[in-house]
C-alpha cells in the first residue's frame, strides 16, 4: 500500500500501481491518448505528463509507478505548456478539418483538443499523403488521420496476438499497416532500380496478412484512422447490437457467439444450454431455422457466413441435458391459470415460460398433436415429427397440460375458467388469389395440401403440378408433390430469382430434384372449364413498390405463354381462420389486433402472439413472440415479467486469439446431403448436417465479434466531475 498525493488529493493505492489509472479511478482526470486500460503502455504521446516533487522535468503518468509519499501535480504551468506543445506536434500531422471526419462527434482526439485547447496554427501542417484504404472488409484504414499512438498495434499484437498491424515506413513517414508480402520484398530486391522496387512494395490487404477481423484495432483507435465501415453509433441499434449483429438479428436474441464458442470447445451440453436460455426448441431450430442471424454474420464479408443453424443442430443433437434437465427456473405455484389456444411454436413457448413463472397452463390444440406448422406445415423430410414431439414433451414435463383435438371458436368464454388466455392460433387458411379459374377443380391451397400430406391423407393432386408462389412454403408444396409421385412440377412467382423469398438452398435442391422454377412471371389466369388445364403467364419486366407501398408490375409485351398442368397449388400466403364471431377485434387477413407493447387483444384478459398477429413469418419469430407474450401475461397476473434464466456455465472468452494465416480464407464446411435421386421419392430426412470431424473447424471460423465488447471504453474528460474529493483508489 502506498499513500500518494495528486493535486492535493490524498490517495491510498497499491504500491507500484499505474499513477494515471490511480488518478482516473479516483475521479481525477489527466489527459491521455496513447494510454488504454487494456493495453500495455508505450508512453509515446506525452499527453499525460505530470510533475513529481523531488524529480526534474515532467514524466508521463501512464508509465509512472506509485511509491509511498509521492506528490504529483497534473496542472502546473510547465505541464500545461509542454502538454499543449505535444498535442500541437501531433496535430501537425493530422487533417485540420474535423467536420469532414466520419468520426466527428465521437472522436477521442477531438475531445482532447477541446480539453487542452490546442490547435495546430503554430505548426507547419503536412499531409502524409497515404491513400485511404477501403478495400478491406469491415474496416477502413485512413492513415492520414493517424497520430501514431500505437493503440491499434498493441491491440493487434499484445491483446489479440494476431501480429497483423505493425509500424511501417514509407518515404520517411511512419505509418501503421500490414507491410508488403515476403514475396514482394524478395521481388523488389531483384529489381534493377529503386523506383521499380518501391513500385511493387504495397500494403497487403488485411486478409492476406492473416487478419482475424476481430476489429479490436477500430475499437481502440482514438481518431478516425482505423474505423468500422458500418456506423456504430447514432443508429437505431445499441453499439453492442451493431458489434454482434447475429445476436441482434435473431428474433429471440440467442447468444450465438457464446454457443459457437462452446461447440468449438467440445462442450455441446453448455452450447445447448445457451440456446435453451432463449428457445425451448433447439433441435427444431437446428433443422429448419430461417437464420436471420446468418444473413447478418460479419464472416460473410470476409469469406462465407457461419453455418449457424448447423452448429446449433450439432449442439442439440449431442446434448445430454446436463445443464438444463430438471434444472432452470421454476417458481412456486402462483394460483393463477392460463389457457393457451394453439399448440404451435408461439403457444408452446409461451406456455413453457408461463409455467416456469408458476402459473398453471393448459394448451388447447385443434389438431391431433401439438406442434402447429412444425408438425403440419413443414414437411417431415426437413423436420422429423419425432424431433417436434421430443421437444414438446419437455414442455409437458415442465407441467404444461396439453389437450389436443379441441377447437376454440369463442376464446372469450374461456375467461370464465382461466385468469388469462393467449391466442396463438397461427395462420392456417391458404389464400386463393382473386383470378380467373381460382375455384376450378384441381386448384388447391398450400396449407390444406401440406396438412393432408402430413396426416397421410389423400391430397387429390394429379401428375402435372403448377405451384404459384416463391417462398419456402411454395417449395415445401412442390417438393412434397414430387415425393407424392407427381411427374412434372413447375413453380412460378412474381419475384426475380435474386429476390425470391425462399432460401437459396431450398431453390437449388428443388431444381436438383427436377422441379422447374420460373421467377418473374405474372399469373394471368388458370385455364380449364371444369378442371384445371394449366396457367397462362406473362414475363415481368420490373416489379417494385411505389411511394405508397403499392406493388407495381411492368409486364413484357407479347410474352404470354401457357404451362399445362392438371393441378394448381396456391402458395401465395396464409390467413388466420378466425371470424368476427370469435369476439375479438380482427384486422388484415383476420389477424388479431393487439396493443403492440402489451400484446393485449381487444378483450381484457386475452392476449395474442405469433403468426396470428403479424402474418406468416418463421418458427424463431414465433418463439420470440411467445416469449414476449409470456412476459406480458406474467405481468398481467402479478408476476415480475422476468422470464430470463441462466442455464449455461460461465464462459472464459480468451481475447488472445493468436495468428492464423489461413483463417480469413476458410470457407463454410459442406454438409452431408443425399443426392436428388435418393431423396426425391420419400419423406426421409436427407440432410445430415456437419460431420464430427468438421464441426470444430466450422465453429472455429467464427470472428468472435463479441470479444470486442470486453474492451473497456476510453475515459473522456467529459465524464469527470470538477469536484475531486479525497477518495481511496
Ligand atoms: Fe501517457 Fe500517452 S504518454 S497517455
Amino acid at each position: 500500500m502506498a499513500v500518494i498525493m495528486i493535486d492535493d488529493v490524498r490517495l491510498e493505492v497499491a504500491d507500484n500501481a499505474n499513477v494515471l489509472e490511480c488518478a482516473l479511478n479516483a475521479g481525477i482526470y489527466i489527459p491521455h491518448l496513447c494510454h488504454h486500460p487494456d493495453l500495455p503502455e508505450n508512453g509515446s504521446c506525452r499527453m499525460c505528463i505530470v510533475e513529481v516533487d523531488g524529480t526534474d522535468g515532467v514524466t508521463p503518468s501512464c508509465t509512472l509507478r506509485a511509491k509511498d509519499g509521492m506528490v504529483i501535480h497534473t496542472k502546473t504551468e510547465q505541464v500545461n505548456r509542454l502538454r499543449t506543445l505535444a498535442l500541437e506536434l501531433l496535430l501537425a500531422g493530422h487533417p485540420e478539418d474535423c467536420s469532414t471526419c466520419p468520426k466527428y462527434g465521437n472522436c477521442e482526439m477531438q475531445t482532447l483538443i477541446q480539453y487542452i485547447g490546442a490547435n495546430n496554427a503554430r505548426m507547419r501542417v503536412r499531409s502524409k499523403g497515404i491513400k485511404m484504404n477501403e478495400e478491406n472488409p469491415l474496416l477502413i484504414h485512413d492513415m492520414n488521420r493517424c497520430v501514431l499512438c500505437g493503440r491499434c498495434v498493441r491491440a493487434c499484437n499484445d491483446l489479440r496476438g494476431a501480429g497483423v498491424l505493425q509500424y511501417q515506413k514509407k518515404d520517411m513517414e511512419t505509418y501503421v499497416g500490414t507491410g508488403a508480402s515476403g514475396d514482394d520484398v524478395r521481388d523488389a530486391g531483384n529489381r534493377s532500380s529503386v523506383k521499380a522496387a518501391v513500385g511493387i512494395l504495397h500494403e497487403r490487404l488485411l486478409k492476406d496478412a492473416g487478419c482475424r477481423f476481430c476489429t479490436a484495432c477500430a475499437e481502440v483507435c482514438p481518431t478516425g484512422s482505423i474505423r468500422d465501415k458500418i456506423q456504430l453509433l447514432d443508429t437505431d441499434r445499441t453499439k453492442e447490437d451493431v458489434v454482434v449483429p447475429c445476436r441482434y438479428a435473431c428474433p429471440a436474441h440467442t447468444d450465438i457467439p457464446r454457443y459457437i464458442r462452446f461447440v468449438k470447445d467440445g462442450d455441446y451440453d453448455a452450447a445447448a444450454a445457451v440456446i435453451r436460455e432463449k428457445a425451448p426448441f433447439p433441435h427444431v431450430l437446428g433443422l429448419i431455422c430461417t437464420q436471420a442471424c446468418a444473413k447478418e454474420c460479419k464472416r460473410n464479408e470476409v469469406s462465407e457466413a457461419m453455418s449457424i443453424r448447423e452448429i446449433k443442430r450439432y449442439a442439440a443433437e449431442h446434448d445430454t441435458g446436463s445443464y438444463w434437465k430438471g434444472k432452470g427456473k421454476q417458481l412456486p405455484d402462483s394460483g393463477k391459470n392460463v389457457c393457451v389456444v394453439g399448440g404451435g411454436p408461439a403457444g408452446l413457448t409461451a406456455a413453457y415460460y408461463l409455467r416456469k413463472q408458476g402459473h398453471a397452463v393448459t394448451v388447447k390444440e385443434e389438431l391431433p398433436t401439438v406442434g402447429g406448422m412444425m408438425s403440419y406445415g413443414i414437411p417431415s423430410y426437413r423436420l422429423p415429427r419425432s424431433v417436434v414431439a421430443d421437444e414438446a414433451k419437455v414442455i409437458e414435463e415442465q407441467g404444461v397440460v396439453m389437450e389436443t383435438g379441441i377447437r376454440i371458436d369463442r376464446p372469450t368464454e374461456l375467461l370464465k375458467e382461466y385468469d388469462a388466455v393467449l391466442m396463438a392460433t397461427g395462420n392456417h387458411m391458404g389464400v386463393r388469389l382473386p383470378m380467373e379459374g381460382k375455384d376450378l377443380e384441381g386448384v388447391h391451397v398450400n396449407i390444406d395440401f401440406l396438412r393432408k400430406a402430413s396426416l397421410g391423407q389423400e391430397t387429390g393432386i394429379g401428375k402435372h403440378i403448377i405451384v404459384l408462389g416463391g417462398g419456402n412454403v411454395a417449395f415445401d408444396c412442390a417438393r412434397t408433390a414430387k415425393r407424392l409421385g407427381a411427374e412434372e412440377i413447375h413453380l412460378a412467382c412474381l419475384e426475380a430469382r435474386d429476390v425470391m423469398t425462399a432460401d437459396d438452398e431450398e431453390i437449388e435442391q428443388a431444381q436438383e430434384e427436377g422441379i422447374f422454377v420460373h421467377p418473374a412471371l405474372t399469373f394471368e389466369r388458370i385455364t380449364g372449364t371444369n378442371h384445371v388445364t394449366g396457367v397462362d403467364f406473362m414475363n415481368v419486366k420490373a416489379f417494385y413498390f411505389d411511394e405508397n407501398r403499392r406493388a407495381v408490375i411492368e409486364k413484357e409485351e407479347g410474352s404470354e405463354h401457357h404451362i399445362e398442368g392438371d393441378t394448381v397449388i396456391f402458395a401465395t400466403g396464409q390467413w388466420s381462420e378466425l371470424s368476427p364471431e370469435c369476439g375479438l377485434q380482427l384486422g388484415k387477413a383476420n389477424s388479431i389486433v393487439v396493443d403492440l407493447k402489451t400484446l393485449a387483444a381487444s378483450v381484457e384478459g386475452i392476449f395474442a402472439a405469433g403468426d396470428v398477429i403479424y402474418g406468416t413469418k418463421s418458427v424463431i419469430q414465433a418463439i420470440a413472440s411467445g416469449r414476449d407474450a409470456a412476459v406480458q401475461i406474467d405481468l398481467y397476473l402479478g408476476g415480475d415479467g422476468d422470464i430470463s434464466e441462466v442455464l449455461a456455465p460461465e464462459q472464459f472468452k480468451n481475447p488472445y486469439i493468436g495468428k492464423d494465416e489461413e483463417f480469413p480464407f476458410l470457407p463454410a464446411v459442406k454438409k452431408r446431403v443425399l443426392g436428388a435421386a435418393e431423396r426425391q421419392d420419400n419423406f426421409k430426412p436427407f440432410d445430415f448436417g456437419i460431420c464430427d470431424s468438421d464441426i470444430c473447424g466450422e465453429s472455429g471460423r467464427c470472428l468472435q465479434c463479441d470479444l470486442r465488447l470486453q474492451i473497456h471504453p476510453s475515459r473522456l474528460w467529459t465524464e469527470f466531475s470538477n469536484e475531486q474529493k479525497e477518495v481511496q483508489a
